[in-house]
């Protein structure tokens, strides 16, 4: 479908261009009249609701962009799912235990984000996961009744101790040894506190999975035990007669694995691991295969770095029968099946969303109908190519006026062309380069290069956001995540853009994007229209995200909205955070607001003595100072 604005044009164009059917599948679909709606399943059935409803009931409270907003169903759907996805493929393959999830805290300590997830997963178990101190102290406090609680990462003596009370106060706490060292303090403070710990043990499978993290993989993983490491744990333990706490094998292929067949030689390693323990009269009961449960975020199901050749169904399937069929080849008890599954129990639920405050647009200004009689041969020449009409390789006229272009800017610095001829000169290659890739979309979308044209004609949208603060992995690891206007899609998006964010730094953009099924350097976007918002969502982006944000330019935390949806179509706001205000954020980097303003007001004073400013004027430039220091960081679009 050609995106132009004679073209009808309508929602299910959008819907197959942006792919929300294939990322956001039950989750987010698009309505007739061009909005991206949000859906909650409910007995009753399905109901979906406009973002830009949501949107409106925010800035009626007085939030404004951007907005992080989080939808509690989602979160609650995707730990069903998880755990029924699971107990489902159990049972198709009479499988002899249960599984129990545990949702890894660093994927998002967020408080609504546990407490929600212990809420809901109470009625599965499912528990947590804490990889530092201050993880271990949340869960603590927010772990359900039937949770486990899964110690990951160092641990020094204050964490044993605490996690050694919490197994006295009935938590079922594994304490998982990631390496040797760890073993003789956990004995040690055992011994002091005379509590028994529940121990785990973390082991390196040798196989390798693809993906972004795949050289952290196999035997180069910074965590977890090499064989002989194991061997030397498991003796150590049933010397210090302790083997009975030994119940747990840990292991963790990776995070976001493309492909299942990689996942299931992982998981058979590790069956095989478990089996021989059990063999040698290791009492273990629970097999925790880490996280990895991947979340397509190209929504084309392939073994893209960001997608994945599986589903939640498949992936349970996989395990299930992986680690029955290893175990049943020794006649091994089938164990509780643990995953730390973080990513795809939360990526769905959270959605950034911002306004566009500007479009840079890089397109000829004005173009004179003759060429000046003056003009130099390169300018006369330009002048020409831009007279042409379809030519028999638009290429090869695009690589002349590169050429010329570049040869233009070359005489300018030597002195030898002045400023309005390359001015014109400028404009010229902008007019050919438009025609150019305009003819090749239309002749011959997949023509070699013209991906490349296209984006170096881009217009830059100006996003109300911080790469740095909302999507760091974005820019730290080249995460993709969906991204597409959350409204006016039953019109023809007919610009090419990129987005660009509010920071000072040209790192701050996105220019990847989901597209057609698969990844492309452009998003095809709508014109702005005058005092109207122009509203951008970026998708599955709740992993990960909100704590690794940074302050980069001082741009703080955004507002964040939670909500649930209703059976009868209506939402409430079940959280509502407001994001830091300026003073906040220069507190964070150690100035005391108070101080800054009396600063600046002695300098206002010495102003109104020198002359400069009348006191009225004094006035209102405090006002204005103080106003701004309770303010947002973000910004507002001109005239509002
Ligand atoms: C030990 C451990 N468990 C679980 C996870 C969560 O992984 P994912 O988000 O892929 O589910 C991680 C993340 O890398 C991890 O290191």
């Amino acid at each position: 479908m050609k995106r132009t604005q004679a073209t009808a044009w309508s929602s299910k164009d959008s819907a197959e261009l942006y792919g929300i059917h294939q990322w956001g599948k039950g989750n987010f679909d698009l309505s007739a009249d061009g909005n991206v709606r949000v859906k909650g399943q409910f007995p009753s059935g399905e109901v979906a609701i406009p973002l830009i409803d949501i949107v409106t009931g925010a800035k009626q409270r007085g939030y404004d962009f951007p907005l992080l907003l989080r939808v509690e169903n989602l979160l609650d759907e995707r730990i069903q799912l998880l755990n029924e996805s699971f107990a489902t493929a159990m049972a198709e393959a009479g499988y002899r235990g249960r599984y129990q999830g545990v949702f890894p805290v660093k994927v998002n300590q967020q408080c609504q984000v546990i407490r929600e997830i212990s809420r809901f997963g109470a009625a599965y178990g499912h528990g947590l996961e804490a990889g530092s101190k201050a993880e271990l102290l949340l869960a603590l406090a927010n772990l359900n009744e039937g949770g486990l609680l899964i110690c990951n990462g160092y641990k020094d003596r204050e964490f044993i101790d605490l996690g050694l009370w919490a197994g006295k106060l009935g938590y079922r706490c594994f304490f998982v040894i990631e390496s040797p060292t760890e073993l003789p303090l956990l004995l040690e403070r055992s011994k002091a506190t005379g509590i028994k710990p529940l121990i785990g043990v973390r082991i390196k499978v040798s196989v390798k999975v693809g993906g972004l993290w795949t050289e952290t993989t196999g035997d180069r993983s910074s965590f977890g035990l090499s064989t002989a490491q194991l061997v030397a744990v498991v003796d150590q333990l049933r010397q210090a007669d302790m083997l009975g706490c030994l119940q747990l094998l840990h292991c963790h292929l990776g995070s976001q694995i493309p492909d299942i067949e990689e996942i299931r030689a992982g998981v058979r390693e590790a069956g095989r691991f478990y089996a021989d323990l059990a063999e040698e009269g290791v009492p273990l009961q629970y097999l925790d295969l880490g996280g990895g449960l991947a979340v397509d975020y190209i929504g084309n199901q392939s073994k893209q770095s960001h997608s994945r050749n599986y589903d939640m169904a498949g992936y349970c399937r996989c395990l299930v029968e992986t680690v029955a069929a290893t175990l049943d080849r020794k006649q091994v008890a089938h164990p509780t099946l643990i995953t730390e599954s973080g990513r795809a129990t939360v990526a769905h639920t959270t959605m950034l969303l911002f306004d566009i405050l500007d479009v840079l647009r890089f397109e000829p200004l004005s173009l004179p109908e003759n060429c000046p009689a003056d003009a130099p041969p390169l300018v006369a020449r330009q002048f020409v190519l831009h007279q042409q009409q379809q030519e028999a390789d638009p290429f090869l006229t695009y690589n002349e006026a590169l050429a010329n272009r570049d040869r233009i800017r070359e005489l300018f610095r030597q002195g030898e062309l002045n400023l309005r001829q390359r001015s014109l000169a400028e404009n010229l290659f902008l007019s050919i380069a438009r025609r150019v890739t305009t003819e090749l979309t239309a002749a011959s979308p997949d023509a070699p290069g013209l991906n490349e044209l296209r984006k170096s004609l881009a217009d830059i949208y100006y996003g109300n956001f911080s790469v740095f603060q909302s999507l760091p992995d974005t820019w730290a690891i080249g995460q993709v995540y969906p991204v597409l206007p959350i409204h006016r899609l039953h019109e023809a998006p007919i610009r090419d853009g990129i987005i660009s964010d509010l920071t000072c730094d040209c790192d701050g953009k996105l220019d990847c994007f989901v597209l057609n099924g698969g990844e492309q350097q452009t998003l095809p976007l709508h014109q702005l229209k005058e005092n109207e918002d122009y509203i951008l969502g970026v998708f599955l982006m709740g992993a990960y995200q909100e704590t690794l944000g940074d302050l980069h330019n001082l741009f703080g935390d955004t507002n964040v909205l939670s909500i649930r949806l209703n059976e009868d179509g209506s939402f409430d706001l079940v959280k509502e955070i407001s994001g830091d205000s300026i003073a906040e954020v220069l507190s964070y980097v150690e100035y005391h607001p108070e101080t800054l303003f009396e600063d600046f007001r002695t300098k206002t004073e010495q102003a109104v003595r020198d002359g400069k400013i009348n006191l009225t004027e004094r006035r209102e430039i405090l006002d204005q100072f103080a106003a701004r220091l309770r303010g947002s960081t973000y910004y507002k679009r001109c005239g509002k």
